[in-house]
């Protein structure tokens, strides 16, 4: 199956659906791991919407991405309690370190680096979570060993 042939299959199974555009896209995200650049014409076309709509849509919404994510995800508590020891310069550092901005991907694929409001271990914060295991007491030393393991 060529990409364009599954993504012909995402439209025509939501044909006649009300407001399709989400749907879609998320629909997509899931078949492809992100919002391949080529679908996007197709998208629109097929909606009879132009293609900066569905281009807007695609980065008004930090759920959708435009290319694959890293083969690690390093996510950083950004709620209250985990701000109030240390979260925000923990998050500075991990961004300064990597070179990116939320939700950006290293060049060599590694690690994509995201917020995360909350991750009930408000307890032990600063709190992180890479990949799906969760770390507690995060601090720049722990955080370096984090990313470097990552491969950033
Ligand atoms: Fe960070 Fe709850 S506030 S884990």
């Amino acid at each position: 199956d060529t990409q364009l042939d599954r993504l012909q299959e995402i439209l025509a199974r939501h044909d006649g659906l009300e407001g399709p555009l989400l749907p879609i896209l998320h629909a997509i995200q899931t078949e492809f791991g992100y919002i391949p650049a080529a679908c996007i014409p197709v998208i629109a076309d097929h909606l009879n919407i132009g293609r900066a709509e569905v281009h807007g849509v695609v980065s008004f919404y930090h759920d959708f991405r435009d290319a694959p994510a890293g083969r690690h995800v390093v996510k950083i508590c950004r709620a209250e309690a985990c701000q109030a020891v240390g979260a925000k310069a923990l998050a500075e550092i991990a961004l300064a370190k990597l070179g990116l901005e939320w939700h950006g991907t290293t060049p060599n694929g590694a690690v994509t680096i995201k917020p995360v409001y909350c991750l009930g271990l408000c307890a032990c914060g600063p709190a992180a979570m890479v990949d799906d295991k969760v770390v507690g007491r995060v601090d720049a030393a722990k955080l370096n060993r984090i990313l470097t393991e990552a491969g950033a």
